[in-house]
C-alpha cells in the first residue's frame, strides 16, 4: 500500500511537471497515480529489483509510452535518464526501502514469517546474501551494523549469538535473536525486527546509494524542479535533512517542507508500515 500517496503526489505535480523520475518504482503505486493525474506527463521508474520492474511494467502498461522503466539504483539517475534522452526531469521520487512484495515473497528471505534463505537483496543477483555477511563480518563490526540501522540497544549480545550460530535462514536468525532477548511482553514488534532492517541496509548499501543521490540529484533537476524523498529510517532522514538543508543554504532551491511530513493517524491506523514514514521536498530554484 503507498505511503503519504496524494501528499508525494500533490509536492510533486505543484509544478506543473513534464518528465518525472520515480527512483524506487517497487510494484508503481506511486507511479500509477501520477500517471493518472496528468495526461501530458511521461514518468521513468527505476528499480533494483528486476522482478517488481517487470510487474510495475505489467500494472502500468495502460499508460503505453509515457511510462518507461529501467532496473538499476537511483544513485545512477542521471545515466538512466541520458538513456531515454533527457537530460533534466522536473520531478524525483524516491520512497526508501523495501516493497511488501518483496516481504511477501518467502523466496526472498525479507521476513521471519516464512523460513527462508537469508539473501535480503534487492536485486537477487547483485553482491552477497544476508548470510554471507553475517560470516564475513567480524563480532565487532557485526555488533556496529546492527546497533547503527537496528537502533539495537542489545547489539553487542545479538551479535556474539550470531556469529556463534551463524545462521542460514530467516527462521535461524529469528531463533537466534529471540534467544537473546526474549520475548518481552511489552515488546509491540517482533524480537527480531530491528536485526532484519539492519541487515537488510547494510546488505543493500542503502545508505551509499541514498548519499551518491544526495550528493548528484540537483544536477539533473530542471529550473523549479521538485524532489520528494519518503524515508523509513531516522538516519536516511538525517542525510536527507541535511542535504536538503545544505543546498538551500548554498542559494541552490528552497525547502517546500520546512518540517517532515508525517502521515495521518488514519494512515498508520490503515497501513501500519507508514507509521515511521518522514516525507520532505525540495525545490530548485527557478529561473
Ligand atoms: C517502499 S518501496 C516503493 C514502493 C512504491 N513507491 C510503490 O508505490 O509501489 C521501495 C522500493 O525501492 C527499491 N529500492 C531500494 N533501494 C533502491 C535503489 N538504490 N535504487 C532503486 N530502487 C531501490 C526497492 O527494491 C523497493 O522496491
Amino acid at each position: 500500500m503507498p505511503v503519504l500517496l496524494r501528499e508525494a503526489a500533490a509536492l510533486l505535480l505543484a509544478g506543473g511537471p513534464r518528465r518525472v523520475v520515480d527512483g524506487t518504482l517497487g510494484l508503481g503505486g506511486h507511479a500509477g497515480e501520477i500517471l493518472g493525474s496528468d495526461a501530458g506527463l511521461c514518468l521513468l521508474g527505476i528499480d533494483r529489483d528486476g522482478g517488481l520492474v517487470r510487474a510495475a511494467r505489467a500494472r502500468l502498461a495502460e499508460f503505453g509510452t509515457r511510462f518507461m522503466a529501467a532496473q538499476g539504483s537511483y544513485a545512477d539517475l542521471q545515466e538512466h535518464m541520458a538513456r531515454i534522452g533527457w537530460e533534466q526531469a522536473d520531478g524525483v521520487l524516491l520512497d526508501l526501502g523495501y516493497c511488501s512484495a518483496q516481504v511477501d515473497d518467502p523466496t526472498r528471505g525479507f521476513s521471519f514469517n516464512h523460513d527462508a534463505p537469508l539473501d535480503l537483496r534487492f536485486a537477487p543477483e547483485e553482491g552477497e546474501t544476508a548470510a554471507a555477511l553475517l560470516e564475513r563480518l567480524t563480532e565487532e563490526e557485526l555488533s556496529a551494523v546492527i546497533a547503527a540501522y537496528g537502533e539495537e540497544r542489545a547489539a553487542r549480545r545479538i551479535a556474539r549469538a550470531l556469529k556463534e550460530a551463524l545462521p542460514r535462514t530467516t527462521g535461524q536468525l529469528a531463533a537466534a535473536v529471540s534467544r537473546v532477548k526474549g520475548r518481552g511482553r511489552a515488546e509491540r514488534i517482533h524480537p527480531a525486527t530491528r536485526v532484519f532492517q539492519a541487515l537488510r541496509i547494510a546488505v543493500n548499501g542503502e545508505l551509499e546509494h541514498l548519499d551518491r543521490f544526495l550528493r548528484r540529484f540537483h544536477r539533473v533537476l530542471s529550473p523549479g524542479g521538485r524532489a520528494v524523498v519518503i524515508a523509513y529510517h531516522s538516519l536516511e532522514d538525517r542525510m536527507v535533512k541535511e542535504a536538503f538543508a545544505r543546498l538551500h543554504a548554498e542559494g541552490f532551491g528552497t525547502l517546500v517542507t520546512k518540517h517532515a511530513l508525517r502521515p495521518s493517524p488514519e494512515e498508520v491506523k490503515r497501513n501500519r508500515r507508514s507509521r515511521s514514514a518522514r516525507l520532505r521536498a525540495f525545490a530548485l530554484k527557478a529561473a
